[in-house]
């Protein structure tokens, strides 16, 4: 890798020619900031009024559907189910997908990865309109199950193998347009198109903010410490009022193999001798701890991306900190300055809190792009009288200081962890997505689940916490900004049949456990996904709750109705949705995974056989995470 951190790697083929037919800068620029409707409607999701409950009851409007065991993907009666986009459909106009998984390296690189997870629909601007029939979708693609990847899984695993596993991974940005109305639109993946792209874990990535440069974010590869081949772990997500995507690295440490005797700080961060077993470090040895040191340092980020500028590198913005970041959701506080919600999805991690310097500029000449590289991060305390604190990880503030073994600011953020731990974060069970209610700026957090707690304490009340809870909070003042607030547990999940009270929860509605993905609609309905693990899917405690599902909850009431029921195997994660809530996204993750394990290459339809199962005309040969389009057969608000 040379110095130079601008070097578009573009998978798209046609990129070159197709660039022409790109906006103008000003206009990317203008769409940019129209995009999030600035001015009336931006308050919708980025600012916060004054609290109060939501104006009528913006409650789920549909009939539930029960838990399945099926193959396949259920909704409400009355709704619709398109296949958009599945792990290997060209981005743009690359190759098809092949059944025998015999797509090479490079073609993988112009497909859709696998695994898709967060992902957020980014609508055209017409005049001044948002459409809700043509837009950008970007979409993460979180990890590989290399049993389906190659014909033959990982045997004779190769210098070849591991390019279409990296490959595999990052992010699609896609322009996809709807035609038709009614039951009978359809949306469709526009190819070619200058704005498709993948980045993958070989993209060249810029990296910004306060770590940036420093000694320990420096390789042999990269001596200024300033650029790094690629994203992985893309986990959740986030989207910014200046109209880009904020995609999260999450369990990077599963593809580094680290030392035999891993420091304290490499135990930290769970980097650990052959990691998650990908071996990406026998033919690429900046994944080998021993001889590239601190490649994992560049890793466990916020990345961001403009998808209005595909030539633009993506940017990891280190001011966010380092962790196995779930999501990034972004709000404004009352003054302006960016508010991002961070979660750290291990058992016993933290939730963070980053507010930005600088204030938003919602003007055409707003210049918001390094908004996300000065700021505060805060870590949470969740106290047991229902307040909390946001605790500053300043150097030289709360004990982060050269005596207790930080350098400086970047050695505070390289370190999130360390320093979280240092001034006394309470540890949840597990912190997932952060969605912000819209109209009154409440926070809610999926907690997904927590076995090894063995003492109940305030914001986690549950020991052997099997099923999860969704914690929320109110910023005093209600003010994002603020440095305290008042937290209450909105559900604790579980089945009211299990026979121990521990583990029945309190939900009004459908049962449901491993709460997950975590948004809101417009209206303000919450949109609960779940992510029951593979190893105890319809089995011991969640044996009566079926596969992974949706459900639609009323935060007002607590109502919760289960909207969708996902095929074998299958996570749901990943939701968004058209300015005008009439066609939502939403991705099923891994089908067909069994107990948590790597496919079999010698059966690979042995857990699931969806998508192809369901959708007539899709290739099949091996299950497929995907993209659904879910409408109404009316054209209505989903899920009113
Ligand atoms: Fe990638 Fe915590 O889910
Ligand atoms: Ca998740
Ligand atoms: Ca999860």
């Amino acid at each position: 890798m040379n110095d130079d951190p601008i070097s578009n790697d573009s998978a798209n083929p046609h990129f070159a020619q197709l660039l022409t037919s790109l906006s103008t800068g000003a206009e990317i620029r203008r769409r940019r900031l129209l995009q999030m409707g600035l001015g009336s409607a931006a308050l919708s999701f980025f600012g916060l009024p004054a609290l109060a409950a939501p104006a009528g009851r913006p409650g789920p409007g549909f009939t539930p559907i029960a838990a399945s065991i099926e193959d396949t993907v259920r909704v409400p009666a009355g709704y619709t189910l398109q296949l958009l986009y599945a792990w290997g459909d060209p981005v743009s106009d690359g190759p098809a997908f092949r059944a025998d998984a015999a797509n090479s390296a490079a073609e993988q690189a112009e497909q859709a990865g696998m695994h898709h997870d967060g992902m957020h629909f980014f609508p055209w601007i017409e005049g001044d309109e948002k459409s809700s029939t043509h837009g950008l979708l970007c979409i993460n693609h979180e990890y590989t199950d290399e049993g389906l990847l190659h014909p033959d899984g990982m045997a004779d695993w190769s210098h070849a193998k591991t390019r279409k596993s990296q490959n595999a991974h990052g992010v699609s940005v896609i322009e996809i347009k709807r035609d038709g109305s009614g039951a009978e639109s359809r949306w469709q993946v526009v190819r070619p198109s200058p704005y498709a792209r993948r980045i993958t874990a070989r993209t060249p990535v810029r990296i910004a903010g306060p770590a940036a440069a420093a000694p320990a974010m420096r390789t042999g590869d990269d001596r200024r410490g300033n650029v790094v081949f690629g994203t992985l772990a893309n986990c959740a997500m986030g989207f910014t009022p200046w109209g880009t995507y904020l995609s999260c690295e999450e369990n990077f440490n599963a593809y580094f193999n680290g030392l035999d005797q891993p420091s304290a700080d490499q135990k930290r961060y769970g980097v650990r001798k052959n990691g998650g077993g990908f071996r990406w470090h026998e033919h690429d040895s900046r994944f080998d701890v021993a001889t590239a040191p601190n490649e994992a340092n560049r890793f466990g980020w916020v990345v961001e991306i403009d998808p209005w500028n595909p030539a633009k590198p993506p940017v990891k913005r280190t001011a966010l900190g380092r962790l196995k970041h779930e999501c990034a959701t972004v709000t404004l506080a009352s003054d302006g300055r960016v508010v991002v919600y961070l979660s750290d999805d291990e058992q016993f991690e933290y939730l963070y809190k980053f507010v930005s310097r600088d204030r938003f500029d919602a003007t055409s000449a707003g210049d918001n792009t390094s908004l996300l590289d000065h700021g505060t991060l805060h870590v949470g305390r969740f106290d047991a009288d229902g307040k909390g604190r946001w605790m500053p990880l300043m150097h030289g503030q709360n004990g982060l200081t050269e005596g207790n073994g930080f350098a400086d600011q970047a050695d505070v953020l390289i370190r999130t962890r360390q320093a979280a731990d240092l001034v006394g974060a309470t540890k949840m069970d597990r912190p997932e997505w952060i969605a912000v209610q819209p109209q009154t700026g409440e926070v809610y957090c999926t907690l997904t689940n927590n076995r090894q707690r063995a003492t109940a304490e305030a914001a986690n009340p549950r020991a052997d916490n099997a099923f999860g809870h969704i914690i929320r909070w109110r910023e005093d003042g209600a003010d994002a900004a603020a440095g305290s607030f008042a937290w209450d547990v909105f559900v604790l999940c579980g089945d009211p049949q299990n026979a121990d009270p521990n583990q029945q929860g309190n939900i009004k509605g459908d049962a449901f456990g491993s709460p997950d993905g975590l948004w809101f609609d417009q209206a303000g309905r919450l949109w609960i996904q779940t992510d029951v693990a593979g190893s105890v899917l319809n089995r011991a405690e969640y044996q009566r709750l079926g596969n992974n599902q949706m459900l639609v909850a009323d935060v007002v009431s607590g109502e919760v109705r289960r909207f969708l029921t996902g095929p074998l195997g299958c996570e749901v994660t990943g939701i968004t949705a058209t300015p005008d809530s009439r066609s939502f996204f939403v991705n099923i993750q891994h089908p067909g995974e069994v107990g948590g394990a790597r496919s079999d290459p010698a059966t690979p339809l042995a857990g699931s056989g969806w998508p192809a199962s369901q959708f007539a005309g899709v290739t099949g040969g091996r299950p497929r995470s995907a993209t659904l389009v879910i409408r109404r057969r009316d054209g209505g608000v989903v899920g009113s």
